[in-house]
C-alpha cells in the first residue's frame, strides 16, 4: 500500500468560502491505491505550492501526490507551473491520457494545463478542481497507476507481463 497525499489548490477553499469537494472524492476514489496520509488546502500561491510538495516528497516520503485546482487559465491557475519547478522527469503520458479520455467527455478539456512527474521517489499528479473533472481524470489514469509505482519504488520490475 502507497503513502498518498492530496492537495486542493483553491483560494477560496484555502480562506474557508468553499467546501472542498474535490479532495475527499479523490481520497474515495485511490483506496485500492493506498493510504491518504496528508490532505491539505492551499492558496494559488506558486511558492507556497512549491513548498508543500517538496516537504512531501523529500520530508515525509510519500509515494503520490495528487493535486486538485489551479491548472486552468485564470490569472491564479499556476499549479502546472509549481510542480515543473520540483519534478526531476516529466511524465507526459499521464496527462496526455487524462486530456484525451476527458475531451470525449467535454471539449474544455483541453483547457486543463495538468503535467505529471517523478521528484526523486514520488510521483506528482496534477488534476482539474472540479469534483466531475477530477472523477473523469483519475479514472482514465487510475489503472496505470500501480505499475507505475511499483517501478518507481523498485517493488516491480517486469514490464512485459500485461
Ligand atoms: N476534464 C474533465 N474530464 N471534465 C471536466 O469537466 N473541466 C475543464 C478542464 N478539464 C473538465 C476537465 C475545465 S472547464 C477547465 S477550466 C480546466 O479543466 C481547468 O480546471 P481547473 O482550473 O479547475 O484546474
Amino acid at each position: 500500500m502507497y503513502k498518498i497525499a492530496i492537495v486542493t489548490v483553491s483560494d477560496k477553499g484555502a480562506r474557508g468560502e468553499r467546501v472542498d469537494e474535490s479532495g475527499p472524492a479523490i481520497s474515495q476514489m485511490v483506496k485500492s491505491l493506498g493510504e491518504v496520509v496528508s490532505y491539505q488546502i492551499v492558496p494559488d500561491e506558486v511558492d507556497l505550492i512549491k513548498g508543500l510538495l517538496i516537504k512531501l516528497c523529500d520530508e515525509e516520503k510519500v509515494d503520490l501526490i495528487f493535486t486538485t485546482g489551479g491548472t486552468g487559465l485564470s490569472p491564479r491557475d499556476y499549479t502546472p507551473e509549481a510542480t515543473l519547478a520540483v519534478i526531476d522527469r516529466e511524465v507526459p503520458g499521464l496527462a496526455e491520457v487524462m486530456r484525451m479520455e476527458s475531451l470525449k467527455k467535454t471539449n474544455r478539456a483541453m483547457l486543463s494545463r495538468a503535467v505529471a512527474g517523478v521528484r526523486k521517489q514520488t510521483l506528482i499528479v496534477n488534476l482539474p478542481g472540479s469534483v466531475k473533472a477530477v472523477r473523469e481524470n483519475l479514472e482514465a489514469i487510475m489503472p496505470a497507476l500501480p505499475h507505475g509505482l511499483d517501478i518507481l519504488s523498485g517493488q516491480g520490475s517486469e514490464c512485459g507481463l500485461s
